[in-house]
């Protein structure tokens, strides 16, 4: 696995990632398509990512937190060019492929005790969905509390309860408006909304991640399952970003030593082939009856073959490298740092986060986003995260070497000083 440091050649984006940008502008719907100064990635290894232009950076983003056990793991690697060559399909909730047993005894036997009966799908966002119809189907009741600042996906279901109002404004016409905002941490505020909106969920992020690494008051998650217990809601976890190790336990609510009934993975999960899963206590999985002639919540992709072969492989590496208890260990001893170095620096609101999900708030979006291209000049990427981009999110790979992450401090800082 490469642990090495950045190697600029020359000019960032170099020669040829302006190029590709060129011709991929010409062929892609411009929402969706790349940002001016972006880099192509050519390879990945370990902690580190190659662009078209042959410079080598650290990611020390992981890919959005996709890469925990860094970029192309040669087991994850090595089960999927297995998958590959002998079964790349089948036929979801028809005639499934053998290895989803595999993957699913695997992820509930990670999972706490009290959760299983997973339902897998491709995307985080899928995921939340999965998470949000079961709860409709559980208490009947559609409406959910959810936080500012929260964000648990795009699709028209997740995105209900998701904030910003730039990813919702453009189609606030399709959105059933079921979710009611409270901000993250008001316990009181949760309470009252449950009940004069008779919801029948709480959905929550343990740390908060594009909301600028967040994590939850201490006793907040407890007063949330309270809430739940008392209105009769259900309490749904959306780890798609901390859960697998992220924050230092397989999952975040186990900081907290709580359990609830729903919670949602992705990301780390697949290593890079999308899979995501929602799994919850078996009486409320239990919830959707006996199956009919016809599943009622599917996919074509439901249950992939590589995708479970692969999420196999990433979750013995995780077990089996404790990399979730590296993540709290390392990351305690990079928060300290981070907070030694930055705190008394220009324009460093905060330094926070929770394991290896880690943001420095700085005083304008401006300073940020000068941070974030000035970093990747020199071969680290990072990338700007909360509601007004103020954050640098920091989420590197679970195994990252700790000398990266200390070349990475010795940087900021720098770019911080000037
Ligand atoms: C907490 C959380 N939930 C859901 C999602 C959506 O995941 P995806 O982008 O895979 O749909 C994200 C993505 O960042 C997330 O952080």
């Amino acid at each position: 696995m490469s642990q090495q440091p950045p190697e600029i050649r020359g000019e960032v984006p170099g020669k040829s990632s302006q190029a590709l940008l060129e011709r991929l502008h010409h062929v892609e719907c411009p929402e969706v398509s790349a940002m001016p100064g972006a880099i192509f990635w050519e390879r990945a290894n370990g902690s580190n990512v190659w662009d078209a232009d042959g410079n080598r950076y650290v990611d020390l983003l992981a890919g959005f937190g996709v890469a925990a056990i860094g970029h192309a793991h040669p087991e994850a690697t090595r089960a999927l060019q297995e998958q590959a060559a002998v079964l790349p399909h089948a036929l979801s909730d028809v005639h499934p492929a053998t290895v989803r047993v595999a993957l699913l005894e695997s992820l509930t036997r990670r999972l706490p005790a009290d959760l299983g009966m997973p339902i897998l799908s491709a995307s985080g966002s899928d995921a939340v969905e999965s998470a949000l119809k079961t709860a409709l189907v559980v208490t009947g009741r559609a409406h959910v509390v959810a936080f500012e600042d929260a964000y648990h996906g795009l699709g028209l279901g997740a995105l209900d309860a998701t904030h910003a109002a730039l990813f919702r404004e453009p189609f606030a016409e399709r959105l059933p408006g079921r979710t009611t905002f409270v901000r993250f941490g008001d316990a009181d505020a949760v309470r009252r909304a449950v009940r004069a909106d008779a919801a029948g969920a709480i959905l929550v992020e343990p740390v908060q991640g594009r909301g600028g690494a967040h994590p939850a008051p201490a006793g907040f998650l407890s007063d949330l399952r309270a809430i739940a217990d008392d209105e009769d809601a259900l309490l749904i976890a959306d780890e798609v970003y901390t859960g697998l190790g992220r924050t230092g336990r397989w999952l975040a609510c186990e900081h907290d030593g709580v359990v609830p009934d729903l919670v949602t993975v992705g990301k780390a999960l697949g290593g890079g082939f999308p899979i995501s899963a929602c799994a919850g206590r078996p009486g409320v999985m239990k919830g959707w009856g006996e199956r009919g002639e016809e599943a009622r919540h599917t996919s074509t992709h439901l249950g992939n073959p590589l995708g479970c072969a692969v999420a196999c492989a990433v979750l013995d590496v995780l077990a089996r490298d404790d990399l979730p208890g590296r993540a709290a260990e390392v990351g305690e001893r990079w928060l300290a740092n981070l907070r030694s170095a930055l705190a008394p620096l220009p324009g460093v609101v905060d330094v926070r986060g929770r394991g290896l999900m880690l943001g420095i708030e700085l005083d304008t979006a401006a300073r940020a986003a000068r941070v974030v291209e000035d970093a990747l000049a020199s071969g680290w990427i990072l990338i700007q995260e909360g509601p007004d981009g103020r954050v640098l999110s920091l989420t590197p790979p679970l195994n990252v070497a700790e000398s990266l992450l200390e070349g990475a401090t010795a940087r900021l800082a720098e770019l911080l000083s000037a």
